[in-house]
């Protein structure tokens, strides 16, 4: 029988986890190459092979994916140039975002090859990624109106944790508008970019309307730094989208644009009457799913005294089920951390926990690689976590019933305001928690991970994010020059 999804696609002959894992393994040993992708002919195509780099398996050091051959100065500078914005009316535009996503779901099994092995993503992970990035295309594609006029040249600039999701999101909303765009990878992940945008001109985006440029935090400085940029949209860290903010205060014009959607310190609270199984259950899910790289991911936990000790027990039990490893596998539940630096970063994090007898919980990781044992950290309060650590790291607090109130305060006085967990099964407790908790996502009875394009549209507030959210009505009106204004008289 045909089996239909929510949303009303025909997913009877989706391919299983195993059907997946066949059809990728050729590919465990493929060789794949990016560079800059722009509508001007390179200049120094010669001095650009020479400077090509390796793209390494974070997982398997010895595993190169590829080679990518950053944008050059020149490189920005023929894309500034060479930028046109999509004029194509807003049904063509519409068909080739579909078109596209259809492409994307074929190129599922190199796509999910190159998800583990640039990204370290578990199948799993792969598998709600690809979903994602389709499903932002095909919803920026119904989106697209008649009297939208384009706002001009947008530079997109994305995060290695999403690298096909995120960073299909920003692009695909742009073009839905008929914007022009310079989409600007991170510098983990420019294969998967590549891959991305080849299936986007192949289907029909101009190559003037959408240019790749890899690279590093130079490159996507200098793409903020520009005045023919009419927009920016970011999606990183809080400290580099304050640099943007900067950069963009002083080379463009004023008023453009800067959506920027940042980090968090995402809080869950358990009370003593939250069901402890389900409450451990998306705990787990929320700190230590895809290594804890999710901006959205659970950073500190409170749990009421009273249920504490029993709650700590099944947390121990169920971490001990958790199998850290190469992400190719399918019986991985955690791969490893994006490179050397987060493993340092991290890694720090924890021997100072352990330095200072913090340590609640940890389990084991391989050697090789760069893997982080998924660890629990025993803290005050969220005031003591001064920022985010990305990986696998729960920080639990206790709290007495008579201090909720304190305990919002203090979740809200950190600033941030992206996802925010809360377990309880008393009504009256929801109304008043979710009512005073600053944060653009809040779950409740549930993990806080993995919100759905089209019906959880995702983005925070304060030092989390500008908004609007991604996923959402609000996202790409953005995108679109504002109506002039009317004069009088
Ligand atoms: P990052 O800020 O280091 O880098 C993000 C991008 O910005 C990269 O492409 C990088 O090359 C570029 N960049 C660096 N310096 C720049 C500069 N001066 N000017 C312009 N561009 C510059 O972040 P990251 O480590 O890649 O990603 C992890 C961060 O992203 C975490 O803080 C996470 O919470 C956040 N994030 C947020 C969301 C969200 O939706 N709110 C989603 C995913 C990730
Ligand atoms: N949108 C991603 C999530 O909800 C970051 O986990």
């Amino acid at each position: 029988p045909a089996r239909i999804n929510s949303k009303g696609w025909d997913l009877t002959h989706q391919p299983t986890l195993d059907t997946i894992d066949k059809a990728r393994a050729p590919l465990q040993n493929a060789s794949f190459t990016a560079g800059p992708l722009t509508s001007l002919e390179p200049k120094y195509p010669r001095r650009r092979q020479e400077s090509s780099f390796p793209v390494i398996n974070p997982a398997q050091p010895d595993d190169i994916v590829g080679q990518v051959t950053p944008a050059t100065p020149d490189d920005v500078a023929d894309a500034l140039a060479g930028a046109a914005i999509w004029t194509a009316d807003y049904t063509t535009r519409a068909a080739v975002l579909r078109k596209a996503a259809d492409a994307l779901e074929k190129d599922a099994d190199t796509l999910f090859a190159l998800l583990a092995r640039e990204a370290g993503k578990t199948l799993p992970d792969a598998v709600a990624e690809l979903r994602e990035a389709v499903d932002f295309l095909r919803y920026y594609a119904t989106q697209a109106t008649a009297d939208m006029q384009a706002r001009g040249l947008w530079t997109c600039i994305s995060p290695w944790n999403f690298p096909l999701a995120i960073f299909l999101g920003q692009v695909s909303a742009a073009l839905a508008a008929g914007n022009a765009v310079i989409a600007k990878p991170a510098e983990q992940t420019p294969l998967l970019a590549f891959r991305a945008v080849q299936i986007l001109h192949d289907a029909g985006v101009p190559v003037a309307a959408l240019q790749l440029l890899p690279g590093g935090g130079d490159v996507g400085a200098a793409l903020t730094a520009d005045a023919r940029i009419n927009g920016v949209a970011f999606t990183g860290s809080t400290a580099t989208a304050l640099k943007i903010r900067a950069s963009m205060a002083t080379h463009c014009a004023p008023g453009t644009p800067l959506i920027a959607e940042t980090g968090g310190l995402n809080a869950m609270i358990v009370d003593s009457t939250a069901l402890p199984e389900h409450a451990v259950r998306d705990i787990v899910n929320g700190a230590f799913r895809s290594a804890g790289q999710r901006c959205s991911a659970l950073r500190c936990l409170y749990v009421q005294s009273d249920i504490a000790d029993k709650l700590m027990t099944m947390l121990k039990g169920a971490m001990d089920e958790l199998t850290v490893g190469d992400p190719w596998h399918l019986s991985t539940d955690l791969g490893p951390v994006i490179d050397a630096a987060a493993h340092e970063t991290i890694a720090e994090h924890i021997a100072q926990a352990r330095s200072d007898g913090r340590i609640l919980h940890q389990i084991s990781a391989p050697a090789t690689g760069h893997f982080i044992a998924p660890t629990v950290i025993r803290v005050q309060g969220i005031a003591q976590m001064t920022r985010e650590i990305f990986g696998p790291v729960l920080h639990v607090a206790t709290f007495e019933a008579r201090d909720l109130d304190r305990v919002i305060d203090d979740i809200n006085a950190m600033g941030y305001g992206l996802t925010f967990g809360l377990h309880t099964r008393i009504d009256d407790r929801v109304q008043t928690v979710v009512e005073r908790i600053e944060a653009g996502n809040i779950y409740v009875n549930r993990d806080q991970i993995g919100a759905v394009v089209g019906s959880q549209p995702f983005g925070g507030e304060g030092l989390s994010g500008t908004g609007p959210k991604a996923g959402g009505p609000h996202y790409l009106p953005r995108f679109v020059a504002p109506e002039p204004a009317q004069t009088s008289g």
